[in-house]
């Protein structure tokens, strides 16, 4: 039986911050309480410390081949990076391939993950070529512990799909406690916007934001918020970016529709502006990042709970994918974002970030007051295991859950840059940016994997994780 002991934390759920020491038993939270003692247990003394579920980041791509290459983080590089940054539960997205089972795809994401990962983790089902056999396929995802699908309403002629598509899967997922989750843009508008701009030899950046406009985003996520309720189902939005989204998602909580959403963490803090930069295209994915007004929206959304997570969309592309970097003491090179050197369109979409998810809303959401620390904990680690599934054995400091457990130190004065951080690309988009809290001591499942600078995490041992179907609707 192995036991540690944190004694003389700060606990912080979502609901309460007290102090109490934490007993881990084989894995598993076994005791909260004051003075507690266990014979034969390692003893962590956490004082001055915060201790902190594990963070729950339902979005990532790790290993996804995409835009011409692939994203350059795969399930143990990626989930590496993500126990450092105190995320110890990730949700990717197994993506169908046209004429693929939705079935088949899962295995592929399995192969891609099961010799690999080291956090516990799932998947969603990424549905992008719809039949009769596909849709027949769909009620079996609930028992299969993967009760969430998701469609693209953009990436024309790739991801894409059409209305009768959306809304079919939709009402048989709804059927099956399986939630729908959509990327919501207008793919055809885009596509006529890009053609455009390229005729026209607009070929920067910035013209990645200015063909992809937020009415884009918020028609989309109306017209999403719209057929679900034709379909009678929940529907969560993906990386919701602008106040235009975050208005379309709260007229239908407002009318009673059981719609929620996420943004993601750089969604606050970065705009067009950096897309104008000489290295804009670090902060080209999609949708784009936008306007200090939806910044301060989105903000606005995550606290007034019209937005119910913050995830990352970690998809992360070398910027100079032409040159080795070492990682682990091994020389990679993964083609970048300098294949749409010279043509926006052509720029991989996407950025590393999994990393900097808590750190920095902690740091821009908690430090400067926006946000309680308790509000991080319910957006980052307690909402995500309420909606997908995973409550109360992730997501929450209490006996009986799964001790995923991370110790912060809130006197860290910590700055993000490429040189040190866990991501396998060669830029960090928050090189300079301060971070006042970071982890000290990461646990899974009771497994100490971060100890400082100190990493003792094993390909492979992270868990794939079974998860309920009807999640809660918050
Ligand atoms: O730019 C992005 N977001 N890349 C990943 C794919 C997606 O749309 O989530
Ligand atoms: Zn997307
Ligand atoms: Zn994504």
């Amino acid at each position: 039986m192995k036991k540690t002991l944190i004694k003389n934390g700060t606990l912080v759920t979502a609901a309460d911050t007290f102090q109490a020491d934490l007993l881990i038993v084989d894995g598993v939270i076994a005791a909260l309480g004051r003075d507690l003692s266990a014979d034969g247990a390692e003893e962590v003394d956490a004082t001055g410390l915060y201790v902190l579920p594990g963070g729950i980041d339902v979005h990532t791509h790790f290993a996804l081949p995409f835009g011409g290459t692939v994203a350059s983080d795969d399930f143990y590089t990626g989930h590496r990076a993500a126990a450092f940054g105190g995320t110890t539960f990730c949700i990717d997205f197994a993506m169908q391939d046209k004429g693929e089972s939705l079935h088949s795809a899962v295995e592929r994401w399995h192969g891609k993950s099961n010799a690999k990962a080291v956090i516990d983790y799932s998947f969603h089902v990424g549905v992008t070529d719809l039949n009769d056999a596909v849709l027949a396929e769909i009620p079996a995802l609930a028992v299969e512990g993967m009760p969430t699908v998701k469609l693209f309403l953009a990436y024309k002629n790739k991801l894409q799909v059409d209305d009768a598509t959306f809304f079919s899967v939709m009402r048989t997922a709804a059927k099956h406690g399986i939630l729908t989750m959509v990327h919501a843009e207008n793919g055809d508008v885009i596509d006529i916007l890009v053609k455009e701009a390229i005729a026209a030899g607009h070929l920067t950046p910035e013209w990645h934001a200015l063909t992809r406009p937020d009415w884009a985003e918020g028609e989309a996520t109306n017209r999403a918020a719209a057929m679900a309720a034709m379909a009678e189902a929940p529907l969560y939005v993906v990386h919701v970016t602008c106040a235009k989204s975050v208005n379309a998602i709260a007229t239908a909580r407002a009318a009673g529709q059981p719609v929620m959403g996420e943004t993601c963490v750089q969604y606050f803090h970065f705009s067009i502006d950096n897309l104008r930069q000489p290295d804009g295209a670090k902060w080209v994915c999609s949708p784009p990042v936008r306007t200090a007004s939806d910044q301060e929206a989105l903000w606005r959304a995550v606290r007034d709970n019209d937005l119910q997570h913050i995830s990352t969309d970690h998809c992360p592309f070398f910027m100079d994918g032409t040159r080795d970097i070492m990682y682990e003491g091994q020389p990679v090179r993964i083609a970048g974002k300098e294949l749409g050197a010279g043509d926006f369109s052509k720029i991989p979409n996407g950025l590393p970030v999994v990393e900097n998810r808590m750190p920095m809303v902690w740091a821009t959401g908690v430090a400067t007051g926006r946000i309680s620390l308790n509000r991080l904990v319910e957006l980052c680690c307690t909402n995500p295991a309420r909606i997908f599934g995973l409550y109360p054995k992730k997501g929450t400091l209490a006996v009986g859950a799964d001790a995923d457990v991370v110790l912060w130190d809130p006197k860290a004065d910590h700055t993000f840059s490429a040189a040190t951080h866990h991501m396998r690309t060669d830029y960090d988009i928050y090189e300079g940016w301060k971070a006042p809290a970071m982890p000290v001591k990461v646990y899974r499942r009771g497994e100490l994997l971060v100890d400082g600078p100190a990493w003792h995490g094993k390909p492979g041992s992270g868990a794939f994780t079974a998860r309920k179907a009807h999640g809660e609707v918050l």
